[in-house]
């Protein structure tokens, strides 16, 4: 991955079709037409200006119809709204040419609290470029820069995933541990609604290795290490981290530090980084950071801990009653890589309850009440 700043064309040139008739002259963006106009959203928009739209395809929106919960929630005008809103980004990016996490006009905080609305994650390989949103679902772009007179239409191939809530991203994650310990510590309300945060989460492999420590910790001095795992009001994309950097976190300062392709915090080395939340950002480490330890530094080549007299547990703590991952994620091999690069194998969208949830993200459960 890389982490230098952003690289994208931004165009200034409005074009004279509207959205409405370029959209019209597309057969493989039919259904999306058919979409708007029953939805009485193609007037919306039809005002955007200096904007970009993901378009889903044809194969894209039949996926989503053909979901029970896309024929529900396709008669919800709020939230179909909400779902395309999240489907147009903030300025007009007429081609797109590296990483960059650019805001979409989901601002409503029922549906993000991401004060400046949420993002999606761009990222250009060669001449693929993809989309990623929430649960690290991918959309990639089949037919690029159609312009139009507000802005720019890129055709993508699947719906962005809605980000949802960290304890939901835990739990699809395998993150069974951190999010059993944010629950034992009565912060799942704090971690889910706080606006703005980035959290380091651990993965369950390293609760488990200092899980003999951690079971004689007092419930002050758990809370104390969590703390050092969030930073509260500012979220830090990878394209934000610079080389060396002290960040703020609740607990103290860590100190973010890359070394090839891979970005530590402190001593552990993120293993997943910009997954996207309802609140801001996850990257996934794959040690529980010490407070009382803040000069422990990256050692890729060593199994030390920041915890002294570091002892294992035989079973993953915190995971009683958190429940289990219902959908198969693929883990990476190393910080630069979010996803796993086999398109077809990773569809959070498409089954089961995590598919669901994973397309309509706070949505559904307002839909729920
Ligand atoms: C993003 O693109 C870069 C090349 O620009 C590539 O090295 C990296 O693996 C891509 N990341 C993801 C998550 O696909
Ligand atoms: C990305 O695109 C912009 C505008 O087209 C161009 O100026 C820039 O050189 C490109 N960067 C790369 C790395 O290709
Ligand atoms: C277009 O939107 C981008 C992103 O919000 C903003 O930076 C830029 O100033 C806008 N340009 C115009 C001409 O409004
Ligand atoms: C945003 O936070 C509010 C509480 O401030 C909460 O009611 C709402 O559900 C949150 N939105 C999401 C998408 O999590
Ligand atoms: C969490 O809340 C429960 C029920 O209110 C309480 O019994 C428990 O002591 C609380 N735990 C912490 C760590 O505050
Ligand atoms: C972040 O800070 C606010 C204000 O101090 C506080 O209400 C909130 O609980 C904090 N959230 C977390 C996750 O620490
Ligand atoms: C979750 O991770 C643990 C190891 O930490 C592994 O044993 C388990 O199979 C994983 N479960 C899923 C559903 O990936
Ligand atoms: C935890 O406490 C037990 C007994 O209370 C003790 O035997 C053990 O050495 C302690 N473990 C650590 C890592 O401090
Ligand atoms: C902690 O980080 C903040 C933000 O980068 C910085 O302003 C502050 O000086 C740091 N504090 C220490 C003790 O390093
Ligand atoms: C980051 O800084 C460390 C020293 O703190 C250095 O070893 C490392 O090579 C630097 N990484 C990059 C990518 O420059
Ligand atoms: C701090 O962490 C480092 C690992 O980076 C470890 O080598 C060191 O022993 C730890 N120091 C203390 C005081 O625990
Ligand atoms: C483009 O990248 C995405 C995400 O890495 C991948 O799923 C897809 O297969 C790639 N498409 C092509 C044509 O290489």
């Amino acid at each position: 991955m890389k982490y230098a700043g952003l690289v994208l064309a931004v165009a200034s040139t409005a074009f004279g079709q509207s959205l409405i008739e370029v959209l019209g002259g597309r057969p493989e963006l039919s259904q999306l037409t058919g979409l708007l106009n029953s939805s009485g959203l193609a007037g919306d928009l039809s005002s955007l200006t200096n904007n970009t739209l993901l378009a889903p395809n044809n194969a894209a929106i039949g996926a989503f119809l053909n979901s029970s919960t896309g024929a529900a929630v396709a008669t919800d005008s709020a939230l179909v709204q909400a779902i395309l809103q999240y489907h147009v980004l903030q300025g007009n990016y007429s081609t797109v040419n590296a990483t960059a996490f650019i805001p979409t006009l989901l601002v409503p905080p029922q549906y993000t609290n991401v004060t400046t609305g949420q993002v999606v994650q761009a990222n250009a390989t060669g001449s693929n470029v993809t989309f990623f949103s929430g649960l690290s679902s991918n959309s990639s772009v089949v037919n690029a820069s159609i312009p139009f007179s507000g802005g720019t239409i890129h055709i993508i191939n699947r719906f962005l995933t809605v980000p949802q809530n960290i304890s939901t991203t835990g739990v699809a994650l395998n993150l069974t541990s951190a999010v059993g310990a944010i629950g034992q510590l009565n912060l799942t309300q704090a971690v889910d609604y706080t606006p703005d945060l980035t959290v380091f989460l651990p993965n369950n492999a390293a609760f488990q290795r200092i899980g003999g420590n951690l079971a004689n910790l007092t419930v002050e001095q758990l809370a104390g290490i969590f703390a050092y795992h969030i930073v509260n009001g500012t979220v830090l994309y990878s394209t934000d981290i610079q080389n060396g950097t002290s960040v703020e976190t609740t607990g103290g300062n860590v100190t973010l530090t890359l070394q090839g392709s891979n970005v530590f915090v402190n001593n552990a080395r993120v293993i997943r980084p910009n997954v996207l939340v309802a609140n801001g950002v996850v990257h996934v480490i794959d040690r529980v950071l010490n407070p009382a330890n803040t000069t422990a530094t990256p050692n890729a080549s060593t199994t030390e801990e920041a915890f002294p007299g570091a002892t294992s547990a035989s079973n993953e703590p915190f995971t009683s009653g958190v429940p289990t991952p219902t959908s198969a994620v693929p883990t990476t091999s190393a910080a630069g890589g979010s996803s796993s690069s086999s398109g077809g194998a990773w569809r959070p969208i498409e089954t089961g309850a995590i598919g669901m949830v994973a397309l309509f993200g706070g949505a559904a459960v307002v839909m729920n009440i």
